[in-house]
């Protein structure tokens, strides 16, 4: 196909200041843009990077919501720091907490397990199954009637495709344009094995989260641990490293401004072609009220944790995870403006139904028709959209949460296996027992009990018609604060489910038993129960009338690009992609031109002594004393911490390796700048930049400072010369 439209307008000595290439490629669709990644300084074959099994495909690995590779034939697995996060809070206690301190172990003994759901996912194979999916869909199908279909002939392929020690799952492409297959080996016992401490690890905090310039160690290592006999297997004692068939080789030298640069990883969701007028309903309610949310929920956790030292590390994940989005959130209404958003896509659409009416013939008409109908089921969905969120935040307590998934497992689990809604397929229960299981870790019961007060009160605003009759029979005449709060302080009070013990063998029971419960909670989901599965019901027929509509909608706009010779990606799905571009600064403002690498010396201006600017001693004092041991760039004359490229990332891609034209690797994508947020949107490839820890800044920080010499030895990292 002919895809050098961007690729013709480049010449090679311009390559630096040229624009990013916007696209999330999927590996298949490399070679058809062959031209452009040689352009840009690739120098392997395009051809080898669709190969998943081979170098350096195999070694990217996806933790389920971040990236990371392996870097060792020992299995040993490099991700970001805060990707880590949540398994060094697991581990964490106020007297002993490994995410202020740091963690390394010297031996594979010292290791730590992380909880029970942490995976490390290998992709072996992904396959097109759109005719699997869709064969069966008729015109005359109910949205509830075409989801069915969806959803049985999706876990068909699941069954056919799944065995032991693998994941198998149907990803949807372009809204449900077309379905692939993708196989996983899953990785069930993951350890920590080192990170920074938090003063180098998430160095700037949310100061400078999303923003540049930045100077954050975003980075730390896992091992990947699978059965004696070499398969995967839950945590055991005697379980042993996994050998990976690719390791990523590394570049202690890095890159410098200009140089090629890719990453390989697993983002998570944009929102590239979503209509105007979903953009505006993001603006006008989404991010808005998520932002109030988000607020109020951190309110009660923070305050819970001045209190209790022990909440606060309960929490600790919890708050980090609510602060990144809380932030992003501000970024994304910010950019959206800044680039009149909306107005852009409305513009797109018309240029699109102009083109389509201008092709003529009936099914160019019956597009223009079902674009129609795709805006009016999105005006139909706000209706509820204030219903699912507070719905959501009375279920994401984490005692009633888990009440409900037992209530929801004993019924399923008397269908056939087949027949069960997919999250409660059996291939599934082991989630639902590694979530119970690791519950005490995160939960503290005041704050759980406040986080269900806060969500019920939202609840209560809902229009009578909207409610749960259960959930209004059980809240009786409580309306205002302390009667709500009194009502949940009782439910507790009833309810054994505090206790671990107690919640596995309700995992045990069957539905009869838990009916017959006595427990306060149970007795509450039970009632519960059949009305969310009503709303669910009704959740699920949008999104089969949605799978109709939003494909047609893509089905037109992949021809219209393809009559302009554009390429189209695919929005990110949490499938294996693959961005490339240049190292290159950014002029995000009028009279502002940052420079693509931060330094050294950018930590000792930064550095306050107080969080988050609170660099660690021994790193200031070997700043100022310039003892770098050899990892300095040449070029800038001193060590580089973090740098900056074109790269189109999101969410997901976090810990995913930045790789040279040889795709060996020279650092770890972690954010993105501030004008990238909205980005998910609408990408911008003069202001969206991605941002990356760099190979020697990472290197020098475990040879000098954390002394995990050890891993580089394991890395075959060269000794560094010790100036
Ligand atoms: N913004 C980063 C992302 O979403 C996460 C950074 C975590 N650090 C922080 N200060 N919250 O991938």
């Amino acid at each position: 196909m002919r895809r050098l439209v961007l690729a013709a307008a480049l010449s090679a000595g311009l390559i630096s200041s040229a624009h990013a290439v916007e696209g999330m490629w999927q590996p298949a669709q490399l070679p058809s843009i062959a031209a452009t990644l040689k352009q840009h300084g690739l120098k392997l074959d395009p051809n080898t990077l669709t190969d998943l099994t081979a170098y350096p495909m195999g070694a990217i690995v996806s933790l389920g919501g971040c990236t990371a590779s392996f870097v060792s034939p020992q299995g040993l697995v490099v991700t970001n720091h805060h990707c880590a996060y949540g398994a060094l809070q697991y581990n964490s206690t106020p007297q002993k907490n490994l995410i202020v301190d740091g963690f390394l172990a010297k031996t594979h003994a010292e290791e730590l397990p992380g909880d029970p759901n942490m995976r490390v996912f290998v992709t072996e194979e992904i396959r097109d199954v759109t005719k699997d999916i869709t064969g069966k869909l008729t015109d005359t199908m109910s949205g509830a009637e075409r989801h069915k279909a969806i959803e049985q002939a999706t876990k068909a392929q699941v069954k056919a495709c799944e065995i032991e020690g693998y994941r198998c799952d149907v990803y949807t492409f372009h809204g449900g344009y077309s379905y692939q297959l993708i196989r996983q080996l899953e990785i069930k016992d993951v350890r920590v094995v080192y990170a920074p401490p938090e003063s180098i690890g998430k160095f700037g905090g949310d100061v400078d989260n999303w923003m540049w310039p930045r100077h954050t160690g975003d980075f730390s290592y896992l091992r990947a641990y699978v059965s004696k006999d070499g398969k995967s297997a839950p945590y055991a004692k005697d379980n042993v490293p996994y050998q990976p068939k690719h390791v990523l080789k590394l570049n202690p030298q890095g890159l410098e401004e200009g140089d090629y640069v890719m990453v390989t990883g697993y983002p998570g969701r944009t929102n590239r072609y979503r209509l105007a007028d979903e953009v505006q309903s993001a603006i006008d309610w989404t991010y808005p009220t998520q932002i109030k949310v988000y607020e109020d929920t951190l309110d009660i956790i923070n305050t819970a944790g001045k209190a209790d030292p022990k909440a606060a590390v309960k929490y600790a994940s919890m708050v980090a995870s609510l602060n990144n989005y809380l932030k992003n959130f501000g970024g994304q209404l910010e950019g959206l403006r800044r680039a009149d958003a909306v107005a852009v896509k409305r513009t797109q659409e018309a240029q699109l139904e102009t083109w389509l009416k201008q092709q003529g013939g009936a099914d160019n008409q019956a597009l223009v028709a079902d674009i129609g109908k795709l805006r009016q089921a999105i005006e139909e969905e706000k209706t509820t959209r204030e219903r699912t969120l507070d719905i959501g935040l009375v279920t994401r307590s984490a005692m009633l949460g888990n009440a409900l998934r037992l209530v929801r497992l004993s019924k399923e689990r008397a269908k056939p296996d087949m027949e069960r809604d997919a999250s409660y397929q059996q291939r599934n229960e082991v989630r639902i027992e590694g979530a119970l299981t690791q519950m005490e870790r995160r939960y503290d019961p005041t704050v759980d009990q406040q986080l269900l007060v806060y969500g019920l009160k939202r609840y209560l605003a809902l229009p009578k018609a909207q409610r749960l009759p259960a959930l209004d029979a059980w809240l009786g005449d409580a309306a205002n604060d302390a009667q709500i709060a009194q009502k949940v302080a009782a439910l507790y009070a009833g309810s054994q489910f505090g206790n671990v013990d107690e919640r596995l063998k309700w995992f045990k029971a069957d539905s009869k038993a838990i009916e017959a419960s006595n427990d306060s909670l149970l007795k509450l989901a039970v009632a519960l129960q059949p009305q969310l599965q009503k709303v669910e019901d009704e959740q699920d027929a949008r999104a089969g009338a949605m799978s109709k509509l939003r494909p047609r909608y893509m089905q037109a706009m992949i021809a219209w690009k393809d009559a302009q010779h554009l390429p189209v990606y695919p929005d990110a799905n949490s499938s294996l992609r693959v961005t490339f571009g240049n190292v290159q600064g950014v002029a995000p403002r009028d009279g502002v031109n940052y420079a693509p690498f931060t330094t050294a010396q950018g930590i000792v201006e930064k550095a306050t002594g107080k969080e988050p600017f609170n660099a660690p001693q021994a790193e200031l004092a070997a700043i100022k004393a310039k003892a770098f041991d050899g990892y300095a760039s040449k070029k800038l004359g001193t060590l580089p911490v973090d740098f900056l490229a074109d790269l189109d990332i999101t969410g997901g891609n976090s810990g995913s390796p930045a790789l040279d034209a040889e795709g060996r690797l020279v650092g770890l994508a972690f954010d993105g700048n501030w004008e990238s947020v909205s980005g998910d949107w609408l990408f911008n490839p003069a202001l969206n930049r991605s941002i990356q820890v760099d190979v020697r800044y990472m290197l020098w920080v475990m040879h000098h400072l954390d002394h995990a010499d050890n891993l580089l030895r394991e890395m075959g990292v060269p000794a560094a010369s010790s100036k």
